[in-house]
């Protein structure tokens, strides 16, 4: 049996973790789900963002599918994002997000992109602090961070070399020119992995060439790596280049828990109106099936994703006008 915690969270969160449950109701696996809650909404109505009882069933479950919620920019006393909150917990220091072509105009072709992306230190370390009229933030690198998540990267290479049978690159991407201590130390450490995986091919790039590089050639990418900020940010703009946010899945992995989301926030401003992309969260539930042994399942999911958009069954955001009901009702049926 798969136990799999949902957790909504807000916005478009309840539209598109629900549909996603449905996929994966519809497989005819023997799947247990349990529901929990987290969010901005929670947090007003309770004084909690995230209460234990949520990071319990998460923990008991051993993988969830998580929505979005929404984070105000200020900051508002006891409220803390639940998703960070959560890679804190369960220390899930390995954010995967993979970009795929998807068959329909918004999509780019031939692109399988992996990018790996630290998930607990650098600038999202939490300690920004106030002195008068200055503001500092301090962007923690350690050799046991950096040593973790280029594990995780080139063993999703090796991983992809098996599969596929074809010479595979893992980049390092980094600003060690300029950060020359925290990247320089983020740089030593993947380039000492890299040689555990001496089939892999590594290379290296700055993080603003690498941003132009994601816009003029993604195609000659396979996996990359990199620190919590720049991967935040080249992901976005990587999902941009597959339709945008609305499709972007994403795997946020540690040593015993593991959560799945769609890249996107809460989206405030389609929230409610039935109009949100489902694919991102239905591919992240592939992502989940994926992790638990189940590879076969999630093709399938890929698949019948697939399928749909090929048959022109589009949400408004890839330029259609069908409903996340419609989208979801296609998808299923073409498993
Ligand atoms: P967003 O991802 O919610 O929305 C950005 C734009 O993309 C909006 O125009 C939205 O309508 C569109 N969009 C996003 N997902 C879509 C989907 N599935 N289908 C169709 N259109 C979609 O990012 P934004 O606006 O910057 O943030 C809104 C809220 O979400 C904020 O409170 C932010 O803190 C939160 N957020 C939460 C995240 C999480 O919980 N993991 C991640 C990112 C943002
Ligand atoms: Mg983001």
């Amino acid at each position: 049996m798969i136990k799999i915690c949902l957790i909504n969270g807000d916005g478009i969160g309840k539209e598109v973790i629900p549909v996603a449950a449905e996929v994966l109701s519809a497989l005819g696996l023997d799947i247990e789900f349990t529901e929990a809650f987290a969010g901005f909404e929670y947090f007003k109505q309770t004084g909690n963002a995230i209460p234990d009882a949520t990071l319990a069933a998460v923990d008991a479950a051993g993988v969830a599918m998580f929505g979005a919620t929404s984070s105000p920019s200020t900051k508002v006393d006891g409220y803390r994002s639940p998703i960070l909150a959560m890679r804190k917990a369960f220390d899930l220091y390995a954010n995967l997000r993979p970009v795929q072509s998807l068959p329909g105009s918004f999509s780019r072709p031939n692109l399988d992109l992996l990018i790996v992306r630290e998930n607990t230190e650098g600038l999202y370390s939490g300690r920004e602090r106030r002195e008068g009229d200055t503001a500092i933030a301090e962007r923690v690198i350690t050799k046991r961070g950096s040593e973790r998540i280029a594990r995780i990267a080139f063993e999703q290479a090796r991983k992809r070399i098996s599969s596929q049978q074809s010479a595979f690159t893992v980049t390092i991407v980094h600003k060690a020119n300029v950060l020359k201590v925290t990247d320089g130390l983020f740089r030593e450490c993947c380039l000492q992995v890299a040689k555990e995986f001496p089939e892999v091919t590594v290379k290296e790039m700055l993080v603003d060439a690498m941003s132009m590089r994601l816009v003029r050639d993604p195609e000659n990418f396979d996996v990359i790596v990199t620190t919590n900020l720049f991967g935040d940010i080249l992901s976005d703009e990587a999902s941009a280049l597959i339709g945008g946010l609305g499709v972007a899945p994403s795997a946020n992995i540690g040593q015993k828990v593991a959560v799945f989301e769609p890249v996107h926030g809460s989206a405030p401003d389609i929230a409610g109106q039935g109009v949100a992309n489902p694919v991102g969260a239905i591919l992240s539930a592939a992502m989940l099936l994926e992790h638990v042994g189940q590879s076969s399942q999630a093709n399938r999911v890929r698949q019948a994703v697939n399928a749909t958009l090929a048959q022109g069954i589009l949400p408004r955001d890839l330029g259609g006008t069908a409903k996340t009901g419609e989208v979801t009702k296609a998808i299923v049926g073409n498993l």
